[in-house]
């Protein structure tokens, strides 16, 4: 089975460059979306520091419902434009919310959470789902979080041939 080894957080590109490597080797020649995802989610949640919550929500109809994630269980629909993850979704962009509580609408799964990123992912121009890490310290994510992240979205969709939910 893939051994998990640490990964120096000193510097997030290093970090990063690591994390989205070990991803692509994870994931193999592996072609199971479902089994991929959800190794991804654990992936992040083992080796990314201060995290609570690591997962995806994914685009079904016209709205996005829980998939595979690592953390407190969460809810299950989001409807586009609500939340930090409606909000990615809806808009397209990705969000690196500092503080959640300043966040209008932003919807508490876990108590402990402080902060969260959320990227939307798109594979081959349709809207998949979103990317949605939560942490319980305040501003832990900034622009290397957002470029390692957007790397690790890359790496999936490589990889990953997303069915149509
Ligand atoms: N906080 C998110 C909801 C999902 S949980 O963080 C897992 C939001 O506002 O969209």
């Amino acid at each position: 089975m893939f051994e998990l080894s640490t990964i120096s957080a000193d510097n997030k590109k290093d970090f990063y460059k690591e994390l989205n490597s070990m991803l692509a080797s994870l994931i193999g020649d592996e072609s199971d979306w479902l089994a991929n995802a959800a190794n991804a989610a654990s992936l992040l949640y083992q080796l990314l520091p201060d995290i609570n919550w690591a997962g995806f929500y994914l685009f079904k109809k016209s709205e996005l419902v829980l998939g595979p994630f690592q953390g407190k269980p969460a809810c299950v629909r989001i409807q586009m434009g609500k939340g930090v993850c409606g909000t990615a979704a809806q808009t397209g962009k990705m969000q690196v919310v500092e503080d959640v509580h300043l966040f209008p609408g932003h919807i508490a799964c876990d108590a402990a959470s402080q902060s969260e990123i959320v990227l939307p992912i798109y594979h081959n121009g349709r809207l998949v789902g979103v990317l949605d890490i939560d942490s319980p310290v305040k501003g832990r994510f900034n622009n290397d979080d957002a470029e390692g992240l957007l790397g690790f979205i890359e790496v999936l969709n490589q990889h990953i041939d997303w069915p149509d939910f």
